[in-house]
């Protein structure tokens, strides 16, 4: 798998609908689900959370948990499924997550996570990745990380997805511990060197693509969150900029309408959700804010549709 561009998992982001909204602008890019705890399809209708049937783009699941049987279990779920990897968190930082025992917190605890992950490699029909922080509170970055991966490649993990940064798990929240503990860049590139039969991606703070592309080539690839949320008609240059491809950028009507086709097949409540993932696609357009408040409270979808197409060929008009 050509890892060299991948979209981050994100909760309330990365659902179905975004990860198809992506999958028009960008062929090439790896996409990633939300994190789903292992419990939760598990005891659920399976579909529900393993729904991927309409992206074409190669995918993977990111499953949450430290109990080595409900991991297994979802696995063997998923292998019904089209997911080309299977990852395991162990970034999260949340409290909620924290006392579940999961995410971040399980960086303390590697033979529990080698547990795991033998169990999930064990059931599945794919890769089994890891998504990492550097580090928990006071591990050393340094010789911890590196005995915490030899460890893990050792039960056979090839791919780690690193965010660049430590997790503190006490006293900052989520958000805060995705921009408060500073980004270290340099010990992810080492990473390479130290163990460069592994995949190594890496994740955080980056908004500069194609800067990104030369300044991490000696590595497997890079993760975007934020910025692909934030700014998604981006992605259109991706496949040229990262994968070779040489075909034309999709335009944003062709966005606009293969979005409304994909949204009209949908339950009313689908819909608003896949709706406020295009909340961003107009940004920095005349007109972006006319867009989001058509996208927030519009009721007919073709009315709606054909107001943003206005939108941008008026844009359009504008330039030419
Ligand atoms: C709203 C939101 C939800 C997130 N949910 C997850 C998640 O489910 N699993 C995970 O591993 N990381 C999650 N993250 C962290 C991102 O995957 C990524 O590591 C982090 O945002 C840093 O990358 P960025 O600077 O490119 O955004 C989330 C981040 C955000 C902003």
């Amino acid at each position: 798998m050509n890892r060299s561009f991948c979209i981050a998992p994100m909760m309330r982001r990365t659902d179905r609908h975004f990860r198809y909204m992506c999958s028009l602008l960008t062929k090439e890019t790896i996409l990633f689900t939300e994190m789903v705890h292992a419990n939760a399809i598990n005891r659920n209708e399976p579909a529900k959370f393993l729904d991927n049937s309409k992206i074409s783009n190669s995918t993977v699941l990111q499953l949450g948990g430290s109990d080595p049987l409900e991991l297994g279990k979802a696995v063997l779920e998923a292998n019904e499924h089209n997911f080309s990897e299977i990852n395991l968190n162990l970034g999260c930082p949340s409290s909620k997550v924290q006392s579940g025992n999961f995410g971040a917190v399980l960086m303390k605890d590697v033979n529990l996570v080698k547990e795991c992950l033998s169990e999930m490699i064990c059931n599945s029909k794919k890769e089994i990745s890891v998504k990492i922080r550097l580090g928990v509170d006071n591990f050393d970055v340094e010789n911890d990380l590196t005995f915490f991966m030899k460890e893990l490649i050792n039960v056979g993990i090839k791919t780690f997805y690193v965010h660049a940064r430590i997790a503190i798990l006490q006293g900052l929240d989520p958000k805060e511990n995705r921009t408060i503990p500073p980004l270290n860049y340099q010990r992810v590139l080492r990473l390479k060197k130290e163990f460069h039969d592994s995949n190594i991606i890496i994740n955080g703070g980056i908004h500069n693509f194609e800067k990104a592309r030369e300044e991490f080539k000696s590595l497997d690839g890079i993760m975007i969150g934020r910025a692909a949320y934030d700014s998604p008609y981006k992605l259109v240059n991706i496949d040229q900029m990262y994968f070779k491809s040489n075909k034309h950028a999709v335009s944003l009507i062709k966005v606009i309408e293969r979005m409304f086709s994909y949204i009209n097949d949908l339950n009313v409540n689908e819909q608003s959700k896949a709706k406020f993932h295009m909340l961003n696609l107009f940004k920095g357009l005349i007109d972006a804010k006319k867009s989001r408040i058509l996208l927030l409270n519009g009721s007919n979808n073709e009315e709606i549709k054909n107001e943003l197409l206005s939108i941008i060929h008026f844009n359009e008009n504008q330039v030419a």
